[in-house]
């Protein structure tokens, strides 16, 4: 496995290797983030990792200083996952100059985590479509837990023709239902203990909406009410139809539940399938 840390020797390394796919991180890796490595490593044999913590993607107040950068522990786990290149770049690396140019994603990048996260698609979308130009992989993985960012990443590879397909990986759990993420380790035992009720709600939705009740705001603001009772402070709850993220309709066959919510320090976000 090879630690590389320019876009010059990234594209060295890429110049004589065919079919390759990439797992763009944000380091601190975690299970949830393995998951993605194995799924590529399943499609392709050279897989490349990012991990770069990306400053536009985090709004003023948000935990950019503060974001936990592990790389000798991330490098030790993908070279368990056989990874073949790890890329790391310098902040400088991939903004020697103030960004000027960004993918704006659809108006969809204001609604649900938008909604209180300005810029946080935007920025997003915009290190991943340089990470795309510099690795150039035929597949990138990305995981439903972040749903909203996984469908403006489609969106973005779809509308600006870019040549990778997109692989969506299930979200990895922990024992206890939790949607693993880097931010969990922001929460004290006894907030732990309480996490799991996130996803619980959610799976108490789905039952509800699979066994016919199409109420989906009277469910919604009942789900609210419970967690913001319990300690939690519920941005939002919402179906939505899987497909274009728009509102449910009663209508609707394919949708999903999204919810972000803060439990004490860290904003913990979440999401369930439904077929109908
Ligand atoms: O999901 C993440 O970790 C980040 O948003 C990504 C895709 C690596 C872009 O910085």
């Amino acid at each position: 496995m090879q630690l590389l840390h320019t876009i010059k020797e990234l594209r060295t390394w890429r110049k004589d290797k065919g079919f390759i796919a990439f797992v763009p991180t944000m380091g601190n890796l975690h299970d949830g983030h393995l998951a993605l490595v194995k799924e590529a490593k399943k499609l392709v044999d050279q897989v490349v990792v990012s991990i770069f913590v990306n400053p536009i993607q985090f709004g003023t107040g948000e935990d950019f200083e503060s974001y936990p950068r592990t790389l000798d522990a991330d490098m030790e786990k993908l070279v368990e996952s056989d990874v073949s290149v790890v890329f790391a770049p310098e902040i400088n690396e991939l903004y020697p100059s103030p960004q000027s140019v960004f993918v704006e994603p659809s108006t969809i990048q204001h609604e649900l985590c938008g909604a209180s996260r300005s810029g946080h698609f935007k920025g997003a979308a915009t290190v991943v479509n340089k990470l795309f130009n510099i690795v150039q992989p035929n597949i990138a993985c990305f995981g439903k837990k972040d749903y909203q960012q996984l469908f403006i990443i489609k969106e973005m590879v779809t509308n600006f023709n870019i040549p990778v397909q997109i692989v969506a990986v299930n979200t990895a759990r922990a024992k206890d239902g939790l949607a693993l993420s880097s931010r969990n380790g922001y929460l004290t035992a006894a907030e732990r203990l309480q996490a799991p009720e996130l996803y619980k709600k959610l799976t108490d939705l789905k039952q509800a909406i699979t066994a016919g009740n199409k109420d989906y705001l009277g469910l919604t603001n009942e789900a609210k009410q419970q967690l913001n009772a319990q300690g939690w402070q519920v941005e939002y709850i919402e179906v939505r139809n899987a497909i274009d993220l728009q509102p449910a309709q009663t209508k609707d066959k394919n949708l999903v539940i999204l919810a972000a919510a803060k439990l004490g320090r860290p904003r913990l976000i979440d999401n369930i399938e439904i077929t109908l």
